[in-house]
């Protein structure tokens, strides 16, 4: 991450970019990295048991608790440092896969020069609490994609 923000400060001050963390949890894996970084931040997160602590661990940004995807289809602000940092598999009750879904909206937020950083998993986990079905659903909707 550091040699990311590198790279991209030399191209573009970070301190001019308009960022916005798409799936922020409460900010505290990854995107607490660039958060005071940036000119300004934005985060979303579905999620209401994180919202406080996200808006307390960045008390300068705009915190709104919505589901991303859906509000990339209407919302009208741009901006020009955007991060994606998605749940691994299925998510919101299987509604959502990884980065799929939000691949075909992102281009209403980004700016003409905008950065776009997925968060890939590499060694994706099998988590044993989940149900075989649940991976049975996720390979069928890679193998979709
Ligand atoms: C991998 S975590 C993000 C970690 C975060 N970027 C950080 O640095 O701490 C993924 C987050 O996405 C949230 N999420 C899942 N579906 C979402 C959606 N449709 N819209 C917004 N947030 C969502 C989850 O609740 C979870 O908190």
């Amino acid at each position: 991450m550091e040699k990311l923000l590198q790279y991209i400060n030399n191209v573009r001050p970070l301190t001019s970019l308009k960022a916005l963390d798409t799936f922020s949890r409460a900010g505290e894996w990854a995107t607490y990295r660039f958060a005071s970084m940036v000119k300004t931040l934005e985060c979303w997160e579905y999620d209401s048991q994180h919202i406080e602590r996200l808006k307390r661990n960045f008390p300068n940004a705009i915190v709104r608790q919505v589901d991303s995807i859906q509000q990339m289809q209407q919302h009208s602000q741009r901006y020009d440092f955007v991060f994606i940092d998605n749940p691994q598999g299925l998510y919101c009750d299987n509604k959502y896969c990884e980065h799929f879904e939000i691949l075909g909206h992102i281009h209403r937020v980004v700016t003409d020069h905008c950065f776009v950083i997925f968060n890939c998993n590499n060694k994706p986990y099998v988590n044993p609490e989940k149900p075989i079905e649940y991976y049975n659903k996720w390979i069928e909707r890679r193998n979709i994609f």
